[in-house]
């Protein structure tokens, strides 16, 4: 008798984006005249820029060709995108990283969800509440976790509340906890840490032998240069951090598909019996047993971001996006919203009105402005009552969004 992974059964309803996909379907097929405009998942809207499109032509070119022809590449990633990665994203902010601490990967969706695979069952893991779904549903796949409350919450699971009092950036739980999932600029709030917050963080992990997952994937959209973009900025995060980045949001990948993750040497996990074990070469043996790296064309397509050229028309592309969360953010205050984020992040996090729940203002906005937004409680309990907003619409029907939303 074949028998299921019970944890499996654990698990909430459906995972968030599909099941609104699901809601909205329904409702298209219901009301076929309705435009329907979609801020809801977070999902590009603008084309790949030149430079990529260029250089994956370029690429496809040489994958036709016997003479430049790839087959499998190196599971870690090719050294020409680990170079461009370290030389840009972490030197200029002065972080140095050897290119063996840099795996490249199909995603941050995957890596963070994978990642807890290489730790021990018995870690309590602790989760900011509005969370990425991803962290927490993988953790009870994997059996850490007990059932679900009647809020959602999982047994064994350390939620900590993240609301307009504490900014978003949560206090240091008070139960001790081995795996700590930080994300900033936050999904689905749009809040971001600043240094000293994340050394709190940072120097709990060192004293507590914890770790830090954190998901820097939207920290190409920070404004501000006072906000780190990445935990190693931190002093002694490289002993406690692995820190997941992605060129999904960054450079429009969602659909090309290419992320990488840090795992610094410096990192160790230990033993039952207290021996310290290097996390690097944990994560490489799974990397390689698992995986048999990101395409070439798509890593390909990725180092183009880091030329001069490709620089430039990224930066202008998240304008374009940080401009439609100006938009955002303004129409709504103006008409009364209580409204987060949305000023160094693409997500603008808003109150509802009238106590609405999040799945009934969902209901409302798609019924009267036929305007899809997340539910906030699809992150967490402490996300009732909140809707997220993704900036990434085309310009003109987040416009469009926005009038309609005004007259409702
Ligand atoms: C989101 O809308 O939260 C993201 O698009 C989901 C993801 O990146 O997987």
């Amino acid at each position: 008798m074949i028998t299921v992974n019970e944890n499996f059964l654990k698990l909430q309803s459906g995972y968030l984006f599909p099941e609104i996909g699901r809601r909205v379907k329904a409702f298209a097929n219901n009301n076929p005249n309705a435009n329907i405009i979609r801020l809801g998942i977070g999902d590009v809207t603008e084309p790949l820029s030149p430079a990529i499109i260029g250089a994956m032509h370029k690429a496809v070119d040489q994958m036709a060709s016997k003479k430049e022809f790839k087959g499998y590449g190196p599971e870690q990633g090719y050294d020409f995108l680990i170079e461009a990665i370290i030389a840009n994203d972490y030197k200029t902010r002065g972080v140095s990283l050897e290119s063996n601490e840099v795996f490249v990967s199909d995603g941050a969706k995957c890596d963070t969800g994978n990642i807890q695979e290489i730790f021990g069952i018995h870690n309590i893991i602790a989760v900011t509440d509005p969370v990425y779904p991803v962290y927490v549903d993988t953790n009870v796949m994997a059996g850490r976790t007990g059932q679900a409350d009647n809020k959602g919450r999982y047994e064994k699971i350390v939620y900590m509340p993240c609301t307009p009092d504490n900014n978003f950036v949560p206090q240091l739980p008070t139960d001790k906890v081995d795996i700590i999932y930080l994300c900033y600029p936050n999904n689905p709030t749009g809040a971001v840490a600043k240094k000293e917050q994340l050394k709190v963080w940072v120097d709990y992990a060192k004293e507590n032998k914890s770790l830090i997952l954190f998901d820097a994937a939207y920290e190409a959209f920070i404004s501000d240069n006072s906000i780190p973009h990445s935990i190693y900025e931190i002093d002694g995060a490289k002993e406690v951090a692995i820190e997941f980045r992605s060129f999904s949001k960054t450079a429009g990948f969602t659909g090309l598909r290419c992320a990488f993750t840090v795992v610094p040497k410096a990192l160790k996990a230990y033993t039952k019996d207290g021996q310290a074990v290097e996390v690097n070469q944990i994560w490489n043996r799974r990397h390689c047993t698992k995986f048999n790296g990101a395409s070439y064309v798509s890593q390909a397509a990725a180092a183009a971001i880091y030329t001069e050229q490709g620089k430039k028309e990224v930066r202008d592309i998240i304008k374009i996006y940080m401009s439609n969360a100006a938009l955002i953010r303004s129409t709504l205050q103006e008409i009364g919203y209580e409204v987060y984020g949305g000023v160094n992040a693409p997500y603008v996090w808003l109150k509802t009105k009238n106590n609405m729940t999040s799945w009934e203002f969902f209901d409302f906005m798609l019924s009267n402005a036929n305007v899809v937004c997340t539910p906030g409680s699809g992150f967490g309990s402490a996300g009732e009552g909140f809707v997220r907003l993704s900036a990434f619409g085309d310009p003109a029907n987040v416009a469009q969004a926005m009038e309609r939303i005004r007259k409702l």
